[in-house]
């Protein structure tokens, strides 16, 4: 598979030159550095999220048309743009941080972006693929590409921000972007793209490292930018999901206890280990700014595997779907309409109580499931450093 190209190379060169001249006011010392654990609340004006469908609140469904109902029923009454019953965890971490929902970058209709943006759709890789969306169902707007949209972002805002009038009440500060929180959960279609054309785990190990090469790019030109507080989601469990058991081939000494596929896990393990390995290198490289990592793999797994323990039914089990072991067929996808006895129906919610489900669709969590997740990383307890969300532009 062709990645990095020249061309994305030259982009980003040309970026960055054009950049270093432009007469951003980045205020410097961002971040503050404490000994040991201080410091008080950080007060983050906004939020700019990179990601995929895990954090996509209405990318893709502006782009390539809606995520259809029964997506968004149980909280938004209706489709809002997620892969979900309702709301993501970036959704629970803008409530927390008494900021509202991040409106899309690509959401031309009803956004406000005072609070932030965000850039995530659903399918995106860090790495760009070589297909379209409608071949390999992965999205044109790779993390490279969310960067160049946050670059035109940050530029035009203040630009049109200064007409005044309604623009003022629709577009961050200057400050802002320097004093934002900056969020990534993507790395899982990276992973996927490789076994979906049928490379082997070996093969996808192998790339792995050149994927973080150009996610450490792109935090490092944010941070030109001004980013200073950095927090990093790392890639959950993807051989838990239905999405992937049901379309990879697997043997029988593949499944561990719970049933997931322990290829898959593993090797998203080993993109959490380079992951981390590439944070640290950032906070190297990048001393002024504060890095978080938050081992969302971890709190997955936990609710996956102690689903009961939980409070949870049917762990590896969609919601809405239809058909097969996992209540999943990538053909008939949760929303999708299909012929049974010649009558069309739509393939909806099949599960009693989305509110003790964990999967909804075969690829992403209900809301119930992600606030979960939400309320264990919010405190620090899976986080390098272990500090909480509200602290995390502080240096450790
Ligand atoms: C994309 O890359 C994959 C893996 O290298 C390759 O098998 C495939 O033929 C490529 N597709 C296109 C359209 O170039
Ligand atoms: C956008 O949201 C901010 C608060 O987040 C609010 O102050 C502002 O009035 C909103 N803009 C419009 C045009 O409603
Ligand atoms: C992967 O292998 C399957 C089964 O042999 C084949 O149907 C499919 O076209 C292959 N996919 C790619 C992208 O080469």
């Amino acid at each position: 598979m062709e990645f990095p190209n020249c061309f994305t190379k030259l982009l980003f060169t040309i970026c960055f030159s054009l950049f270093s001249l432009s007469c951003f006011s980045v205020v410097p010392q961002l971040a503050y550095a404490t000994g040991g654990g201080g410091g008080g609340p950080c007060h983050f004006p906004a939020i700019f999220n990179f990601g995929d469908s895990n954090s996509d609140t209405g990318g893709l469904s502006a782009a390539f048309g809606q995520a259809p109902p029964p997506n968004g029923e149980s909280y938004f009454h209706g489709p809002a743009g997620r892969y979900s019953d309702g709301r993501l965890v970036i959704d629970f971490i803008a409530e927390s941080l008494g900021l509202p929902y991040l409106s899309a970058y690509l959401d031309a209709l009803g956004s406000n972006f005072t609070n932030g943006a965000n850039f995530a759709t659903a399918g995106s890789t860090i790495r760009p693929q070589n297909m379209t969306l409608h071949q390999s169902g992965f999205s044109p707007f790779s993390l490279n590409v969310q960067y160049y949209q946050f670059n035109d972002f940050q530029r035009r805002s203040q630009y049109i921000r200064n007409q005044g009038g309604v623009f003022a009440r629709l577009l961050p500060n200057a400050e802002d972007f320097s004093h934002a929180l900056y969020t990534f959960d993507i790395g899982q279609n990276d992973l996927t793209a490789g076994y979906f054309f049928n490379m082997t785990t070996d093969q996808v190990r192998e790339y792995v490292p050149d994927v973080l090469d150009q996610f450490k790019t792109v935090v490092k030109y944010i941070y030109d930018h001004g980013g200073r507080s950095f927090w990093i989601h790392n890639t959950g469990p993807v051989g838990c999901l239905p999405y992937v058991m049901d379309r990879v081939p697997i043997t029988a000494g593949q499944v561990d206890k719970v049933g997931c596929a322990t290829p898959f896990n593993e090797v998203a393990r080993y993109y959490n280990l380079k992951l981390k390995e590439a944070v640290v290198q950032l906070r190297k490289d990048l001393p002024s700014a504060a890095f978080t990592y938050v081992d969302v793999y971890s709190v997955k797994y936990e609710l996956i595997s102690q689903a009961k323990k939980h409070g949870f039914v049917h762990p590896l089990k969609a919601c809405c779907g239809h058909g097969g072991k996992y209540n999943f067929n990538m053909h008939h996808g949760c929303g999708s309409k299909i012929k049974v006895h010649g009558k069309e129906i739509m393939v909806g919610k099949s599960c009693k109580d989305p509110t003790v489900a964990i999967n909804w669709d075969g690829v992403h969590y209900t809301e119930a499931a992600n606030k979960w997740v939400f309320d264990q990383i919010v405190s620090g307890a899976y986080s390098d450093p272990p500090i909480p969300l509200n602290k995390a532009c502080h240096m450790h």
